[in-house]
């Protein structure tokens, strides 16, 4: 082997799903297909360093968030590890230190798994490309999002941007249950650049992680209709996102986000995930939008928090009104400002 030590660093962003993964099968297959907004702002940065050992023992890594060691962080990187080491069986015959950090402050509510994941398979892409650099750009990036879904789903989202499919689907070429792909459709210049506000309504620990959230799918008697209406909305947005229909989006968007919700207020065990504020959130959007025609709409993951989504044209008539009224609405009046980017980068 050549790489003997060394590091690499990667920056990897987070990103916000328009059409919703929710459900998947063995070996983190998505039960529909999902489409992103690849984020510029919320990014998780990676240092991977490396160091060759004496014989291949077993996975040995030390874990630094922050600049401090963090061992609640290992059990889920050593699971990654395992689960990507038949295809980067190089693991093994390596030390590493990882250092990482958020650039979304920490127990903010946003998950960093996406980000996190994602930042770190493409370390590992950049050591496996030291090892055989004759390999594409293509093969290095599919791989990267190959491997960072086997972390966590919605992380091969995050290797690209600014709009990434992941799940097969007949309107997109190239979809793949296995990794996720740059959305190569028309975009219409009114989704160039879209902002996304994110509102942090409660920064708490997550009330369902998103492991059981999945498999509360198995079983649910809504399931089959709603994996068929994932593919109909991905359909319908590929053509709003074409046509700049701003309308459809929003119809898209927001039904999705709700449709997310109610498939776990209707699930054995059931959940409700938003907060009362949350709700006053979204009122206020609907109230704002009619009065103004300002197309602005809200979107959710699998919490309280309210991602806000509009044109970068309106940003400073849908900022005012954020802070005008909705702040009040945020734990410690915390937001963060973010738009559509172009995904993971090497330092
Ligand atoms: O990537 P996971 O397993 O944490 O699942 C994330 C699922 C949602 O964020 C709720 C939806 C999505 O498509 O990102």
């Amino acid at each position: 082997n050549q790489a003997g030590r060394g590091s690499f660093t990667w920056s990897a962003p987070s990103n916000i799903a328009l059409v919703k993964y929710w459900g998947k099968k063995q070996g983190q297959v998505p039960a529909n297909p999902s489409v992103s907004f690849t984020l510029n702002n919320c990014k998780t940065i990676t240092k991977l360093d490396f160091e060759k050992k004496e014989g291949k023992s077993d996975f040995s890594f030390d874990l630094l968030f922050e600049g401090k060691p963090k061992e609640d962080f290992k059990p889920k990187i050593l699971k990654f590890f395992q689960r990507v080491e038949q295809y980067v069986p190089f693991l093994k015959e390596y030390h590493f230190t990882i250092h990482t950090e958020n650039t979304f402050p920490h127990s903010s509510g946003i998950a960093s798994s996406a980000s996190g994941m994602a930042a770190l398979a493409m370390n590992l892409m950049s050591l496996e490309r030291e090892l055989n650099p004759e390999m594409t750009d293509e093969y290095f990036y599919q791989k990267a999002s190959f491997l960072a879904r086997l972390g966590s789903g919605s992380a091969c989202r995050s290797v690209k941007g600014n709009i990434v499919v992941w799940g097969e689907h007949k309107d997109i070429n190239g979809s793949s249950d296995l990794f996720g792909v740059a959305f190569t459709g028309t975009v219409h210049p009114v989704f160039h650049n879209y902002q996304d506000t994110i509102l942090l309504v409660d920064k708490g620990e997550k009330q369902v992680s998103s492991t059981v959230g999945h498999g509360l799918m198995h079983g649910h008697p809504f399931a089959q209709q709603r994996f068929a209406q994932a593919h109909e909305n991905l359909s319908a947005i590929k053509k709003a996102l074409a046509g700049g229909n701003v309308e459809e989006f929003i119809t898209i968007v927001e039904s999705e986000a709700l449709t997310l919700h109610a498939m776990m207020m209707t699930s054995q065990p059931y959940f409700i995930l938003m907060k009362p504020n949350t709700l006053e959130i979204i009122n206020r959007i609907w109230k704002f939008r009619a009065e103004t025609n300002i197309p602005v709409c809200f979107t959710l993951d699998a919490g309280a928090n309210v991602h806000v989504l509009y044109p970068e044209s309106y940003t400073n008539q849908v900022m005012e009104f954020i802070k005008a009224e909705l702040v009040a609405y945020c734990q410690n009046s915390q937001y963060i400002c973010d738009a559509t980017g172009n995904g993971a980068i090497i330092l």
